[in-house]
């Protein structure tokens, strides 16, 4: 779930987009703050100029993640989400009407829109679907496999999957306990689908194994 590909802050840096990129105040949030709740009035829109910025729902003690988004990237404060600064982060905050002119003389910013809120649309999907048909032991096996294809390292005839993030996170992302993940990636240890190397790395020695076991 980490979005890459052009990008919008490349863009902006442009000599003749100076006064598009004016209209944009930057702001800069410590690791783990609160940047916007669903109850924000602001109506703002932001690119996400450096760290990354989680993407949640929340209710009473239960958090659910739907989008980590990366440097370039951009969001909205209208979206009904909580928002957080995932790492020490840096915001390019403007409002929603400046926005308009600049989805007709950027069209990067279009482009980029459409890529975040279709990528996040594709994961939405993804965990209606987990939630409604799958267990959590599958959803986890799903979302090792989608990172393992989309960031993993070839290594031999396996795969280095670096995830990035703790149990707690990954947690937050399956709609689980940081225990019962825990115990789930370490059955998928004894069960010798992945190995452990350190830190939220991993390495899968056969991903068709891991395929089978997610019952694709
Ligand atoms: C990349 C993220 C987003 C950007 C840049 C963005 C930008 C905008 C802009 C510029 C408008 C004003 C359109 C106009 O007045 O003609 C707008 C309206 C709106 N957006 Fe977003 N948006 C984003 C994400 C979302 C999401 C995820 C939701 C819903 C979950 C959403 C819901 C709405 C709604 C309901 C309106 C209409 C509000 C009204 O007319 O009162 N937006 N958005």
């Amino acid at each position: 779930m980490k979005f890459t590909g052009i990008n919008l802050l490349d863009e902006l840096a442009k000599d003749e987009l100076a006064e598009l990129r004016a209209v944009f105040n930057e702001r800069a949030f410590n690791k783990g703050e609160i940047i916007y709740t669903p109850e924000e009035e602001d109506n703002l829109v932001f690119i996400i100029a450096r760290g990354r910025v989680r993407i949640y729902l929340a209710y009473e003690d239960k958090e659910f993640t739907l989008a980590i988004l990366s440097p370039g990237d951009l969001y909205a404060t209208h979206a009904g989400c909580y928002i957080q600064a995932f790492d020490d982060a840096a915001l390019l905050l403007t409002d929603v009407q400046s926005v308009k002119s600049m989805m007709v003389q950027v069209p990067l910013f279009t482009r980029t829109m459409v890529r975040v809120l279709g990528h996040i649309l594709q994961n939405t999907f993804s965990i209606i679907g987990s939630l409604a048909f799958k267990d959590i032991y599958n959803r986890l096996m799903d979302y090792i496999l989608r990172e393992a294809k989309e960031s993993g390292t070839p290594e031999g005839d396996g795969i280095v999957l670096n995830l990035d993030l703790t149990t707690e996170q990954l947690a937050q992302l399956m709609g689980a306990t940081r225990q019962t993940v825990s115990t789930l990636l370490n059955d998928m240890v004894r069960a010798q689908l992945m190995e452990k190397r350190g830190r939220g790395q991993y390495f899968i020695p056969n991903i068709e194994e891991l395929k089978r076991a997610a019952g694709e």
